[in-house]
């Protein structure tokens, strides 16, 4: 069963080595942080941002990743999406898709957005698949936006509005209900 709790202090350490770990360091935009310092800076200054707000997904009350809404004290009202299972025997298992609908919910429900967006690497075909099956739509494609460990990457915008979710919704909660990913 797969749930979101807010992301607390004490998620620091874990956090620190997800974000470290390569198969989720490889689909970030920017390098890990250099040191647990300045991953603790990081985060201290997240939990205490009225512009930001994360949750840790859990697997079955276990903490597997992370999800992140960047954007919610601006008038336009559109938050940022980021996210990473970290735990990488929980990969693939339908927990991103369900953390992402919960997610969805508390971004036009409780955070009363009207947008929620994301840059995705043109490459991670596994975010990409993940996000349309909610409903997330392209809006943009960003040549060499990106640049990493050496390299350039394309990015991919993908976005979805609070009537694309609402119409959406049931069906992937009856979906991830059927296969017992979320509560009934
Ligand atoms: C991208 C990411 C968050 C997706 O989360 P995930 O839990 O791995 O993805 P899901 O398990 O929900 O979906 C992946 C596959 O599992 C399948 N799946 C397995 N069991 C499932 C179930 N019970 N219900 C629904 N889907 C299931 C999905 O259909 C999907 O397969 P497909 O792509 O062949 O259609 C995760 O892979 C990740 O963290 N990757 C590394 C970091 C990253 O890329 N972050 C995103 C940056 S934009």
């Amino acid at each position: 069963m797969i749930e979101l709790r807010d992301l607390e202090g004490a998620d620091a350490q874990r956090l620190y080595d997800w974000r470290r770990d390569s198969e989720v360091d490889r689909w970030m935009y920017k390098l890990p942080p250099a040191s647990f310092e300045a991953h603790q800076t990081w985060l201290d200054r997240f939990l205490t941002d009225p512009d930001r707000v994360g949750w840790v997904i859990l697997a079955d009350k276990q903490p597997v990743g992370l999800l992140t809404l960047t954007g919610l004290t601006g008038m336009l009202m559109r938050g940022q999406w980021g996210w990473y299972i970290g735990d990488a025997a929980a990969r693939g298992r339908g927990a991103g898709r369900a953390a992402q609908a919960l997610g969805l919910d508390k971004a036009f429900g409780e955070h009363g957005l009207q947008k929620v967006w994301s840059e995705v690497l043109a490459d991670n075909e596994t975010a990409l698949k993940a996000q349309a099956a909610a409903g997330f739509l392209r809006e943009g494609y960003l040549r060499r936006h990106a640049y990493k460990h050496g390299e350039y990457h394309d990015v991919v915008l993908l976005a979805i509005l609070a009537d694309e979710w609402a119409a959406r919704r049931p069906a992937v909660m009856k979906n991830l209900k059927a296969s017992g990913l979320i509560a009934p």
